[in-house]
């Protein structure tokens, strides 16, 4: 069926055209232990983090850094404020530093291992429900969806919702259909895959639908085929920033 369709098109593209990227170095890797798993989980969450409000091509060097200093959460829980805060310098929002430095502290007082479940990946200073996702289908395969800007666009347009992405009921609504869509054998590549479909091919302004690999699924470039007035871009719907 469709949502199948979609699911294989997107691992197989991904598995072709995704980025090589230091913390998918860590979190591909073969985990079967305890210890290994922690160390996928606090990759993914360390990147997550640094990639809110920041592009790739400048959290790479800072992840890279960061790992050197603080290969894992033990050692980052050892940190000061004022080496967290010199080793973010550049990056804005220094909060996130902060909350990375609580949470590790927070982890490692609970015993060092990060909690196994979305839901108890919450409970983590900092750790909000786009981290938590991130980490839960990355580092542990669990079925569950991962929503930002990329994903709000990609989804939008694969099922012509054209709402403001911006409103609580369109997000909401996003993370429902971004759950029934995640393949639960590859969650975390199919949830970086819509990602990475967003950030490279499906991007705001000039989408590139003839490389896109779900082009045959998608809504709204099927409506430009039926109405030479519909554009790709009139989905989701356009907001002053
Ligand atoms: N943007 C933020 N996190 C990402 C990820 N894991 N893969 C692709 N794009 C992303």
């Amino acid at each position: 069926d469709e949502v199948t369709e979609i699911r294989t098109s997107l691992l197989k593209w991904y598995d072709i055209n995704k980025r090589d990227l230091p913390w998918r170095r860590i979190s591909e890797g073969e985990a079967n232990t305890d210890d290994e798993i922690d160390r996928k989980a606090y990759a993914v969450w360390v990147s997550e983090i640094m990639l809110q409000q920041t592009r790739v091509q400048t959290v790479i060097d800072y992840f890279n850094k960061w790992m050197e200093k603080w290969p894992t959460v033990h050692h980052l829980a050892q940190a000061s404020i004022e080496e967290v805060n010199e080793m973010w310098a550049g990056l804005g929002y220094y909060r996130r530093a902060r909350f990375l430095l609580e949470g590790a502290k927070m982890v490692v007082e609970e015993g060092g291992k990060f909690p196994r479940s979305v839901n108890d990946l919450r409970r983590v200073k900092g750790i909000g429900e786009y981290t938590a996702g991130a980490i839960a289908s990355i580092a542990f395969k669990e079925a569950v969806p991962v929503v930002d800007g990329n994903v709000i666009r990609v989804i939008a347009r694969l099922k012509t919702i054209s709402a403001n992405p911006k409103d609580k009921t369109t997000i909401k609504n996003t993370w429902r259909l971004a759950g029934q869509l995640v393949d639960s054998h590859r969650p975390g590549d199919f949830n970086q895959a819509v990602m990475e479909l967003g950030a490279t091919l499906c991007t705001p302004s000039t989408p590139d639908c003839s490389s896109c690999p779900v082009s045959r699924q998608c809504g709204a470039l099927l409506k430009t085929k039926n109405d030479p007035s519909a554009l790709v871009t009139d989905y989701p719907t356009k907001v002053a920033k």
